[in-house]
């Protein structure tokens, strides 16, 4: 099949730096009337609709305005096996991981529901314009085959890996450490690199991974320094408490990872919320990046992320939704709740700071900021179209509007799937009609 050139008009938004405040407009381009080349996947030109308009004469027209053009949304961290465990009533993190969440997770060791899910799965990443997401898989290699063979028959830029766990976890939900040391190996060597697909080694969190199978981690580790790591850290004070006595020897919770040699600027530690400062100068020595996962963090009552001061340490965050534990497949909706969860440690989130971190900052932290998070000419063609008149709440508050922060904050507190008008994966368009 060939693929004809599309042009994308609308209002354009991309960012080139992080908005240090309000009025730092060197941090982004914006385009009243733009336009976009798209080529062959890839954003061939970015510029003011009068200067593209003639560029590419049989190029295919979508006429999105009055709508903004932006970078589709990254979320760095999400459970693809979760998609039915999403609103599970629960205590706090452990009870709710052992009343709902490890059983539900059994059943992706058969391959049918494993591919079943990942299609629904990537269903609600597109309808609520995330093009490219951090997912954990279950324990069975399955649904990591399931998880990337739909991204690749959706040519879409994931991240992922099946979790290493070999303990304090039911029947049919273990590995071993020889198991999940093949598996990983397998599973790297098949997908990691191929089309748009990268590969995270995954030991769930150090409640459910032997010594024996950190080492196992640490050895793909520094066979594949190439993959990214992801796990999770500090999200409970029962979970610190137990990580403690399982692992004595660390200095703390982050020191079990460290001790390992797991850390580094590949390394994804969701949460991160009740850090020591021992463990936050570990992530500024690594390198290592505390993904902020506000929605996840409000509804376990896990706690309060303190985004500034890690950030005043030089520490690159991420930000993600964490389904299941999270709420909303939303990024609109995570930024919604992080704004508040800031807010309540005296911090604020600006919209042109919120936009740029669901987009370019979630690259950055990802390294991938070459190639996915902007509208720069020659990164892949993953857009996203916003409407901040989604809803006749938001029609009403848009008449009042003036600037472009007003509208952006606008969709960031009141926006969700609604709000996201098209979608476009490597060019090819997945929500919306053409
Ligand atoms: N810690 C270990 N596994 C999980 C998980 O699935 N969700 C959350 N929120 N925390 C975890
Ligand atoms: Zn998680």
């Amino acid at each position: 099949m060939t693929e004809t050139d599309t042009l994308i008009r609308g209002r354009i938004l991309s960012f080139t730096a992080e908005p240090q405040g309000p009025d730092d407009t060197a941090a982004y381009r914006y385009i009243e009337d733009g336009a976009l080349l798209v080529s062959g996947g890839r954003i061939a030109a970015c510029d003011t609709w009068d200067a593209l308009k003639d560029r590419a004469p049989g190029a295919r027209l979508a006429d999105h305005r009055p709508h903004l053009v932006m970078a589709g949304f990254i979320d760095t961290h999400i459970h693809m096996p979760q998609t039915q465990v999403i609103a599970s009533w629960g205590a706090q993190l452990l009870d709710w991981l052992n009343t709902y969440t490890f059983p539900e997770e059994t059943r992706y060791a058969d391959p049918g529901l494993a591919a079943a899910m990942a299609r629904a799965f990537y269903d609600e990443l597109i309808r609520h314009g995330t093009t490219t997401a951090a997912a954990y898989c279950s324990v069975h290699a399955t649904s990591a085959e399931a998880y990337f063979t739909e991204a690749e028959r959706r040519n879409m830029a994931m991240i992922g890996g099946k979790v290493m766990m070999d303990r304090n976890a039911p029947d049919g939900l273990r590995d071993t450490p020889r198991t999940s040391y093949d598996d990983t190996k397998a599973l790297i060597a098949k997908w990691h690199g191929r089309g748009r697909a990268l590969y995270a080694i995954t030991p769930r969190f150090a409640i459910t991974s032997s010594p024996e199978q950190m080492e196992m981690a640490r050895a793909l580790v520094a066979e594949h320094p190439d993959c990214y790591m992801q796990t999770h850290l500090d999200e409970n004070h029962a979970e610190i408490a137990y990580t403690a006595e399982l692992y004595p020897d660390s200095k703390d919770y982050l020191g079990v990872y460290e001790d390992y040699g797991l850390l580094g600027p590949k390394a994804l530690l969701g949460h991160a919320i009740h850090l020591k400062p021992r463990e936050i100068d570990v992530f500024a020595e690594t390198g290592s990046h505390p993904v902020f996962c506000p929605t996840s963090n409000l509804f376990l009552g896990s706690g309060l992320f303190d985004d500034a001061g890690l950030r005043g340490r030089g520490l690159v965050n991420a930000i993600a939704t964490d389904v299941g534990g999270g709420t909303s497949y939303s990024m609109l909706t995570t930024l919604n709740e992080g704004y508040k969860v800031l807010a309540l440690n005296g911090q604020k989130l600006h919209p042109l700071r919120a936009f740029h971190w669901i987009t370019r900052g979630n690259a950055l932290a990802l390294g991938l900021e070459d190639r996915i998070g902007t509208l720069d000419p020659g990164t892949d063609a993953d857009i996203v179209v916003l409407n901040a008149r989604a809803n006749p709440a938001m029609e009403l508050r848009m008449e009042r509007a003036r600037t472009l922060s007003e509208e952006l904050f606008i969709l960031q507190i009141m926006g969700d799937d609604r709000a996201v008008e098209a979608v476009y994966v490597a060019g090819k368009r997945q929500k919306g009609s053409a």
